[in-house]
């Protein structure tokens, strides 16, 4: 029977300071159906990527196994998807039966296979990379998040495919997902990466019994923590009062005062005040440090003007939308003031399409019917693909953010400090995702456009996410798979079909 061992394996990439894996020993079973859980940036995907022999460590990993890895590059898209399929798995044409049974278990029609690739919709694609992983049935899967992009139905039908399969490791931050299939998992905590059988509730269960046995040692430092938190928050929203008010027109109209000084006075406070956060966060930082395995994150908060009028934001009168031979079910619908809208509906049906025809983007589509979006709206867009380049930095500047609000949303987040000045395209991909989620919540807005907010985010930063619309309840038309956001948020579901 085969095994992977890991064997004292230490790893970081260059401009890191410490290392991401240290002495790590871990034993796995060829037959073993992996999950493997933890928080952004923590090391799954550098993990995987160390198996696959992409990266170079020291100590050794000892396998006889031939790893598949989850998502492969697609170099050439336009071609049709049956051509890529033979690129990737390095099939025949004799041999692409193959790929139509898996296809057939994943329920997606073989015709695909002659449709360009970069035609299919994102849930398609993901089944056909899955599919050719599956090829070779000798293999060991390495499968990093296969749900992103799949709606509620997809996730279930990949889920029952794994769980027929045996012998891989998947990365998921889905715990409804995740549960049926897996019955190991590695978690890679703060501290510590540890190997557990069961799935992810028996993970939860264990991990939660051990947080509350650590807790109860340091509950002075949770305190700690807590009211560190506190302190930070408070700090941070007085800045952002005295940022808005140095914004406001007839503050300088009705005073008559001169902006400028007061803009001077108050950037002098506002340094101030960074310091100080600043000074709370190291603090955190280290009291944290402390906690060994112990989550802890501060409420998140969007940037959110509230609007006394108009009524109707969004009016969406029997639009429908076409290019060649896609067209996009007739919606109907309007976005009242404060209300948060839920579009929903399969992959593919042309939600992100909608989305992007009301805020005016750039599309070859034909539209019929009628929009109507309110003049003078401050909106913020989160795109559904982490497409972000450059630095932090450079991205507050084009959007003319106050950096120190984003670094300081990101922290909430639980994002590093350490990667704040690194290039955006060198992050994990939930670290992207946090830098895209950060921008939108400090960004002033009236109204949100939030496509998948929640994609490639682990467990806290979904729950914090949840919170913070609660609590807000902004004007916001929204796209997810998850249900558990869309049952917690949404004051209206607009449901696409067929
Ligand atoms: N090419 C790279 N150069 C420098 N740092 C990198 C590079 N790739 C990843 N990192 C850093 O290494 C750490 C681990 O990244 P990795 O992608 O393995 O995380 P992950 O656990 O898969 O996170 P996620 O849940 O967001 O996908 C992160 O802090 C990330 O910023
Ligand atoms: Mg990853």
């Amino acid at each position: 029977m085969g095994t992977i061992q890991i064997e004292n394996v230490s790893f970081k990439y260059d401009q890191m300071v410490d290392n991401l894996f240290s002495a790590l020993n871990l034993k796995i079973d060829e037959s073993w159906k992996l999950g493997l859980i933890g928080r952004n940036g923590r090391g799954k995907t550098t993990l995987m990527k160390m198996l696959l022999g992409q990266l170079q460590y020291q100590g050794q990993i000892v396998s006889n196994l031939n790893f598949y890895y989850y998502p492969q590059t697609v170099v050439d898209k336009d071609v049709p998807t049956v051509e890529v399929v033979k690129n990737l798995a390095h099939l025949e044409d004799y041999d692409l039966w193959k790929i139509e049974i898996e296809l057939e278990k994943l329920q997606v029609d073989a015709d695909v296979l002659q449709q360009e690739f970069s035609t299919l919709s994102p849930g398609e694609r993901t089944k056909v990379l899955l599919a050719i992983l599956f090829i070779d049935e000798s293999g060991f899967q390495l499968i990093d998040e296969p749900t992103n992009h799949l709606d509620i139905e997809g996730r279930k039908i990949v889920s029952d495919y794994l769980k027929s399969k045996k012998g891989f490791i998947v990365i998921s931050h889905d715990k409804s997902f995740l549960n049926p299939v897996i019955d190991h998992v590695i978690s890679i905590d703060r501290s510590d990466v540890v190997v557990y059988k069961g799935n992810f509730d028996t993970w939860q269960e264990q991990k939660e019994r051990q947080d509350q046995s650590e807790l109860a040692e340091k509950e002075q430092l949770k305190k700690d923590i807590n009211r560190l938190h506190e302190t930070a928050v408070k700090r941070e929203n007085w800045s952002r009062q005295t940022e808005s008010h140095k914004n406001r027109k007839h503050y300088t109209e009705k005073v008559h005062l001169d902006k400028g000084f007061i803009g001077t006075k108050a950037a002098k406070m506002m340094k101030k005040a960074k310091t100080a956060e600043h000074r709370v966060n190291s603090a955190i930082d280290e009291k944290k440090t402390l906690l060994k395995n112990i989550e802890i994150e501060a409420p998140i908060e969007l940037n959110y003007e509230k609007l006394s009028h108009p009524d109707v934001f969004v009016q969406v009168e029997n639009l429908t939308l076409q290019h060649k031979n896609i067209v996009t079910p007739t919606v109907d619908f309007k976005v009242k003031r404060d209300q948060v809208v839920s579009l929903i509906g399969p992959n593919g049906i042309g939600k992100t399409t909608i989305f992007k025809q009301i805020l005016g983007l750039s599309q070859p589509f034909e539209q019929t019917g009628r929009i109507h979006v309110s003049n003078n709206l401050k909106i913020s867009y989160l795109r559904q693909d982490n497409e972000l380049q450059g630095t932090i930095r450079q991205l507050a500047e084009q959007k003319q953010i106050e950096p120190e609000l984003i670094f300081s949303n990101l922290r909430k987040l639980g994002f590093e400090r350490a990667l704040f000045e690194q290039p955006i395209e060198q992050m994990s991909q939930g670290q992207r995702r946090k830098v895209a989620l950060a921008v939108s919540l400090s960004e002033e807005a009236n109204l949100y456009f939030w496509d998948e907010p929640l994609n490639y985010l682990d467990v806290i930063t979904r729950q914090q996410i949840i919170e913070a619309i609660k609590k807000q309840h902004p004007t916001m038309l929204l796209i997810d798979h998850d249900q558990d956001l869309i049952d917690s948020v949404s004051s209206k579901r607009i449901e696409l079909h067929k």
